[in-house]
């Protein structure tokens, strides 16, 4: 693929998301005080536990209150709906660091959306990591839209519940590393910025009877090895109204029909997609190492670009934490 293709998202304006780096002394104070037990920092699987992971939420918030305050401003405003925290180095030694760095963006993000836990290991995140070697085996997989150097395109994450899907209102991710050159840039519309918008929900409706493909979900990957891939039909609608009356989205995955169309009804929605991608306004966040992305999920569409170029040496390409607000608003279900 061409740097040109590559960077496909890049073709309109963006706006720079409003960003936010913690105190370097704060944050060394915050790893001493909160992190460390007996000079010994704790592990990311000890926010399994509900007390610690509440002492470092509480933590953070009295500590870094004001940052608090205004990044909860911005996600909260439908016209923004996105912040971006910088967590600075602390430790010399790189696997403390790395360490303390997810912690710390654990606690930011604890303090700023009540996370769902995760299925298998109960923690309030699901950690991420891709190599050359699992990049392969997904594309073996056929599975090419869900690795780090493919394009993914605009869309809202959804949370599954038994069998109810949901759109979560918020969700958070962590860059651990990213062992590439070019990270390029991570992009969210916010619905409300979509001038169109009032035609795609008339032509679409709030109907609740597309069905799409969800996003393949990947489990237990380890180097060449993926232990489960999971596909999943759902039955959903595309907008919802919120009890302030202002429009929930949901989009992921691949379209698959809507239930008594007599047409070809995948037009209006591939206009709908067209006019987030090319709207004339969004933000964009510069991909990096420790930065902390939240984003009001319910109301806009990101995506991001590619990376390329790895850093040679590094079997891992990427780590990454992804926390989503167990708040979500009911669209559909699974089929
Ligand atoms: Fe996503």
């Amino acid at each position: 693929m061409s740097t040109k293709d590559a960077r496909m998202h890049q073709s309109t304006l963006a706006t720079e998301a409003p960003s936010f780096s913690l105190d370097r002394e704060f944050v060394r104070e915050f790893c001493h005080d909160v992190l460390e037990v007996d000079g010994q920092l704790q592990s990311l699987g000890d926010t399994k536990n509900a007390g610690v992971l509440e002492h470092l939420s509480c933590q953070f918030r009295s500590r870094f209150s004001d940052t608090v305050v205004d990044i909860e401003t911005q996600i909260a405003h439908k016209a923004c709906g996105i912040a971006v925290v910088d967590v600075p180095s602390v430790y010399e030694d790189v696997t403390d660091d790395a360490i303390a760095g997810a912690l710390v963006s654990i606690a930011a993000t604890s303090a700023l959306i009540k996370p769902s836990k995760d299925i298998e290991n109960l923690t309030p995140f699901t950690m991420f990591s891709a190599s050359c070697e699992s990049s392969r085996a997904l594309r073996k997989a056929g599975l090419p839209d869900i690795s780090p150097t493919d394009i993914l395109d605009f869309h809202s994450d959804g949370l599954i519940c038994g069998k109810s899907l949901g759109v979560p209102r918020y969700i958070a991710i962590y860059n651990t590393f990213i062992n590439y050159r070019k990270c390029g840039f991570f992009y969210w519309v916010p619905t409300s910025s979509i001038e169109a918008l009032p035609e795609h929900l008339a032509r679409i409706g709030l109907d609740d009877d597309f069905t799409f493909e969800l996003t393949p979900a990947v489990y237990g990957e380890t180097g060449s090895k993926i232990d489960r891939i999971v596909e999943r039909r759902v039955r959903t609608a595309i907008f919802r109204k919120d009890v302030d009356g202002s429009i929930v989205t949901f989009m992921n995955g691949k379209f698959t029909g809507k239930d008594g169309a007599d047409a070809d009804f995948t037009w209006p929605l591939k206009a709908f997609q067209n006019s987030i991608a090319k709207n004339p306004f969004r933000y964009a966040v510069e991909q990096r190492s420790r930065r902390l992305i939240i984003l009001n999920n319910s109301s806009g569409f990101h995506a991001r670009d590619i990376f390329e170029d790895p850093v040679e040496g590094h079997e891992e390409t990427r780590n990454y934490l992804r926390s989503v607000s167990a708040e979500a608003f009911h669209t559909g279900h699974l089929l």
